[in-house]
């Protein structure tokens, strides 16, 4: 958001004299984006969850982003072809932006199966704000949970589309961490996540 364009079509961005720094101040903690990749059923909502819980419990401002909530509205005219996934994942970058500049930690459970799309989040936010977290979970064991019964339904072709299983997830090269959600447990895997953001210099005062 530093890069942020005075002028746009004749709109001016307008200078707030409360910024993210006297928020973050007021807080008692910097702003910053945990983004959750992974397949469908991989664990990023339930880890992004458990994660705020502790966050919350220790005095910081947090917010979630799920991809089955914010398809119900601000992304609720997207299917899920390329394009549109690109599209879902450029307004959550623009929204997690708000968000940054308002002082609050996001956790974002989106599947965003594309490199380029995350990239473009890293950009629109700045890489330094942007903590990407690989939620890996084998399709098998996914698909075996198969919580909202989606997977069954795209390998009877009722759903096209489908991520893992007609549609393609680029798992992440370098990402901050790497969660196994077949073998670590929820609470291995919250600690693992609060560790790294203390290691960033990340605690609530
Ligand atoms: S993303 O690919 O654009 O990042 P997003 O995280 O918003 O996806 O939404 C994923 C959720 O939408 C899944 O958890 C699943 O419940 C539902 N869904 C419906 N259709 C599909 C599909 N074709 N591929 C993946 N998920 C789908």
């Amino acid at each position: 958001m530093t890069n942020k364009p005075e002028k746009n079509n004749n709109v001016v961005w307008h200078r707030a004299t409360v910024n993210r720094q006297r928020r973050q101040k007021l807080n008692g903690h910097p702003s910053v984006n945990l983004w959750f990749t992974g397949l469908s059923g991989s664990g990023k909502s339930t880890l992004a969850h458990a994660v705020e819980e502790r966050l919350h419990q220790m005095g910081c401002r947090t917010f979630v982003f799920d991809g089955d909530n914010v398809r119900h509205g601000l992304c609720g005219d997207l299917s899920f072809s390329r394009e549109d996934r690109s599209e879902n994942i450029r307004r959550i970058g623009e929204m997690i932006g708000l968000f940054l500049e308002a002082g609050v930690i996001s956790l974002s459970a989106f599947i965003s199966p594309l490199r380029e799309d995350r990239q473009r989040v890293r950009q629109i936010i700045g890489p330094e704000n942007f903590i990407e977290i690989h939620c890996h979970c084998p399709l098998e064991v996914c698909e075996g949970r198969d919580v909202k019964g989606l997977y069954k339904k795209a390998r009877q072709g009722k759903i096209k589309n489908y991520t893992g299983i007609s549609a393609p997830y680029e798992e992440p090269l370098n990402p901050d961490l790497k969660v196994n959600t077949s073998e670590q447990s929820l609470d291995e895997c919250v600690e693992l996540i609060l560790a790294l953001l203390a290691e960033k210099g990340m605690s609530c005062s």
